[in-house]
């Protein structure tokens, strides 16, 4: 069987359309239909109840007792649903009922998550304004930068997607705030093959949208802790080691007067074992051995003091000051090492 998870907050203009499309759009299969409503004022369980009747579908109303928040509501209709597959969608109808054929399809031919994708050839968002793109494509790039499972998925932070029950099956979930419990799925969930269907994200229907700028925040700190914080303390660790550095500086040359272009080298050194053996016990937690690692690590931030140099020597020609120029270099080869590091010296 499959079931559909429909998370709602005042969406009653919008649900008996919904279903009314779902039911067409399934017509022959088994399904049910599950809705989250977290008491809406608008009566959306009502309806919502009202129409599946009216429609002769099988629908489960789910009721809670007060905005519970998103993520929350769809991991709660997951638990609930009956289906061995198992759908989430909005019910403002930006996502259209007519794909969860094509979702469920890919289900049943192998996928244990089939993720309907903007980011794919095919798909695409429709009338939303420079900003809101900018901040989708933004989560995105950070989701997949960040976190490492997230990583082969085009459109990561989708919220309309089709997966085996078993995935989450016994799997601790538990949203990590904000709003994109695909991410949460993808870090966590049990699965091998994840597809993507393209799609275009629609107008809302009626209604506004629940989702304001406090929610970016929430989102960053759900991309950190999904990440294992791993991005920060690659950075604290990074900032001992300049500390170390500037120790070793002033140890070699101003107090033993060795020279300065040696106790630079010396000086380096230092940070990179300083930085490697913290970010392997500490970071990484990994059980690469001592001295293998630690020849490759030096391969991974080599990138890192290359790009830093390249950055801050183009952004001096074009005029901009030394200070900020080397701050956003520092910037960038973090970025560059942190990823090395993650993909190369730490893999698991
Ligand atoms: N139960 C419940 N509780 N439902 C909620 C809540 C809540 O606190 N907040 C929002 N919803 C429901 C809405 O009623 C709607 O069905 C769906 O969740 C999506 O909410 P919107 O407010 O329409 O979100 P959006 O259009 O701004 O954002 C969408 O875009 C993202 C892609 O960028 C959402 O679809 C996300 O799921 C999607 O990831
Ligand atoms: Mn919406």
């Amino acid at each position: 069987m499959i079931s559909v998870v429909l998370p709602t907050y005042n969406e009653a203009d919008n649900v008996p359309i919904v279903l009314a499309r779902l039911s067409d759009a399934l017509r022959g299969r088994e399904f049910e239909v599950v809705v989250v409503d977290d008491a809406s004022p608008d009566g959306t369980a009502t309806v919502a109840e009202r129409a599946a009747e009216n429609l002769g579908i099988r629908a489960v109303v789910i009721r809670r007792p007060g905005k519970l928040g998103l993520s929350s509501a769809i991991m709660h209709g997951i638990m609930h649903a009956r289906g061995d597959v198992v759908v989430v969608m909005d019910a403002d109808l930006q996502h259209p009922p007519e794909k969860v054929p094509e979702l469920v399809e890919a289900i049943f031919e192998g996928a244990d998550i089939a993720v309907a994708s903007r980011y794919v050839p095919g798909g695409r968002v429709e009338g939303w304004p420079l900003y809101r793109r900018l901040v989708s494509r933004g989560a995105v790039v950070l989701s997949r930068l960040l976190i490492d499972k997230a990583r082969p998925v085009r459109d990561p932070v989708s919220g309309f997607f089709a997966l085996r029950k078993d995935v989450v099956r016994g799997v601790d979930i538990r949203p990590s705030g904000s709003y994109k419990v695909l991410l949460d799925i993808l870090a966590k969930g049990r699965y091998k093959r994840v597809v993507e269907v393209p799609y275009v994200f629609g107008h809302r229907y009626r209604g506004r949208s629940k989702l304001g700028v406090g929610t970016i925040l929430g989102f960053v700190l759900q991309v950190l802790k999904l990440s294992g914080w791993r991005p920060l303390k690659f950075a604290a660790v990074g900032s001992t080691g300049v500390a170390v550095a500037m120790a070793v500086l002033y140890l070699a040359v101003d107090r033993l007067g060795i020279q300065p272009l040696l106790g630079g080298l010396i000086a380096v050194e230092t940070s990179i074992l300083n930085n490697y053996v913290l970010n392997r016990h500490w970071t990484f937690r990994s059980d690469v051995g001592f001295v293998e690692g630690y020849l490759k690590y030096h391969a991974a931030v080599a990138l890192g003091a290359v790009t830093n140099y390249a950055v801050y020597s183009a952004l001096v020609l074009l005029g901009i000051s030394i200070y900020v120029s080397y701050i956003v270099g520092v910037a960038c080869g973090y970025l560059a090492n942190y990823l090395m590091s993650e993909a190369f010296v730490f893999k698991k």
